[in-house]
């Protein structure tokens, strides 16, 4: 039996910067630049959204983002242990930000599953002149917005496929498996996107679908809900405030480029989802064209556009089987590179906790995902479960964690000047005073001003009609649940073997003050860590 002063095994990291780059890309680039940007923009002030979301991100996208790397990458561990090294207080973020994450896997899984059949009914158009009905009930066999544990085959055999291959590409580890599908995966999903945003272009139609997302309202600049759109579409988008970007700059070598990586990932981020902006929109104004209507009328985001409009577009449009190839594909290969970051967060913190190989936690963690995937996805029910969980996990989960972790590191343990020094140590961007106001002021205020304008609304009226008992387990009371397991389990002692990790590569904080300042030995060893760590 090893000792408690076995020494910590050798990290996991990315071969090369270039990796990282990929990775964080990968795991940016998902469903909510494709299906849901497009409609944000679109809904939020066309041409005019684009002043606050540019501003959302260099406000709060970017700066948070470097807030994640640098607890990441001077933490050299899982979302918990790196909240833990910083500050012992603060380590139950770290299994909030797990918790998160297992929800959005267990449906992200099912979308990618639905979009694998999508992309085969293609070829056949398989929803016959009724995509909608095909879609609520031949394919999801959705029926009243209750409970029901009727299995759907159809969903649940893609569901099953999706976690199997996620799973064998996760236990090749973090170079191996989680790097090398992002290298391979990216390249491919931006030539099919760019293929598919080429042709979409090449539709009747096309311009006035542009045309209808571009045209600046500008009114709706003075309307609040429009910034919190773009400062939430960020947040989603980017992958920040949930322990993705922390555990995979963990993966990052000592000497590295974290801001201008960062700034590389951000802007990417923006592009593509600039680019998915102009695909959608030129089919849906082709859409519109052919039904002789206007292109707010086909407009929609999420679901709606991926598996009812862009069906009917891949019906009506020449050569549409190579759109729907080339649409679900793209889902597919986005999807499939930010759920592997996703359920990293969780390996990740699995291994360093009861300091596991990378096999074993794999299925340790991915076992049952998957069959909490099968039981609430792959069933009647799934559809509205879905729903809900993906509304109150965005609000209550990624937003409520973004500003609880942002106020306890830069308010109870005042630890933003140790992040910037740590920042400026291994970044070609510099920062400074600017990013520790625009982290301490500017993006607390927005996400509390969005977190309790939302908490207003569904108290006043109940998310989508859904019943209460419903919104009760799925929704609140799954926010609740992961705060409370997240607190307890931070309490809980870690193994003996894994102590011998939560010896920090560097000092905790503790308000303000590193704690190796009041204790002349671990000064000591600070310091001598710290000239192995720039050798
Ligand atoms: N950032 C990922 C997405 O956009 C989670 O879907």
């Amino acid at each position: 039996m090893a000792s408690s002063l076995k020494a910590p095994k050798k990290r996991e990291s990315f071969s090369s910067r270039k990796v990282f780059i990929f990775a964080a890309i990968g795991s940016a680039v998902g469903l909510g630049n494709i299906w849901r940007f497009p409609y944000v923009a679109f809904d939020n002030g066309g041409g005019a959204f684009m002043i606050p979301y540019l501003v959302a991100l260099l406000t709060a996208g970017l700066p948070f983002l470097f807030f994640d790397y640098a607890i990441g990458h001077r933490g050299r561990a899982s979302s918990p242990l790196s909240f833990r090294r910083l500050n012992r207080k603060t380590e139950f973020i770290g299994w909030w930000h797990m918790g998160i994450n297992a929800i959005i896997a267990i449906y992200y899984a099912a979308i990618l599953a639905w979009s694998l059949r999508y992309m085969l009914f293609s070829f056949n158009h398989a929803w016959g002149d009724d995509p909608a009905t095909f879609f609520m009930k031949d394919f999801l066999h959705a029926g009243e917005t209750s409970l029901s544990f009727n299995f759907v085959p159809g969903v649940l055999i893609p569901v099953i496929l999706v976690w199997v291959l996620l799973l064998v590409i996760m236990s090749l580890g973090v170079q191996k498996g989680i790097g090398a599908a992002n290298v391979i995966f990216i390249p491919l999903l931006v030539v099919m996107f760019v293929v598919l945003v080429g042709y979409s272009l090449t539709l009747p139609g096309a311009s006035d679908g542009l045309n209808a997302l571009f045209t600046p309202q500008w009114s709706s600049l003075a309307d609040p809900k429009v910034w919190v759109a773009a400062y939430g579409q960020i947040f989603f988008s980017l992958s920040i405030g949930f322990g993705i970007m922390i555990t995979y700059s963990s993966y990052l070598k000592t000497k590295t480029d974290l801001t201008g990586s960062g700034a590389v990932v951000g802007f990417s981020n923006s592009g593509f989802e600039l680019l998915a902006g102009i695909g959608v929109f030129s089919a849906l104004g082709f859409m519109a064209q052919a039904a002789g209507t206007s292109v707010s009328e086909v407009a929609t985001s999420g679901i709606g556009l991926a598996f009812i409009a862009f069906p009917t577009i891949i019906s009506q449009a020449p050569a549409g089987a190579l759109i729907g190839l080339l649409f679900f594909g793209s889902l597919l290969f986005a999807g499939f590179t930010s759920i592997i970051s996703i359920v990293e967060v969780i390996v990740a913190g699995i291994q360093d906790k009861f300091d596991m190989a990378r096999v074993p936690a794999t299925l340790f963690v991915g076992v049952p995902l998957a069959v909490l995937s099968i039981v609430f996805m792959s069933t009647e029910s799934g559809l509205y479960v879905l729903d809900i969980l993906d509304n109150f996990v965005n609000q209550f989960g990624i937003l409520a964690a973004g500003l609880v972790s942002i106020i306890t590191v830069a308010y109870l343990v005042r630890g933003l000047p140790f992040l910037r020094d740590h920042l400026n140590r291994f970044g070609s961007v510099r920062t400074g005073g600017l990013w520790m106001v625009l982290l301490a002021l500017v993006t607390p205020l927005v996400l509390g001003y969005s977190l309790i304008s939302t908490f207003i609304g569904l108290l006043q009226e109940p998310y989508e009609g859904y019943p209460a008992q419903m919104l009760n387990i799925f929704g609140w009371g799954m926010v609740i649940m992961l705060l409370v397991i997240a607190v307890v389990v931070s309490f809980l002692p870690w193994s003996k073997t894994s102590r011998a990790a939560l010896k920090p590569p560097a000092p905790p904080i503790s308000r303000g003050k590193l704690l190796t300042d009041h204790v002349d030995p671990s000064r000591h060893r600070m310091k001598a860590h710290s000239e192995s760590e720039v050798a």
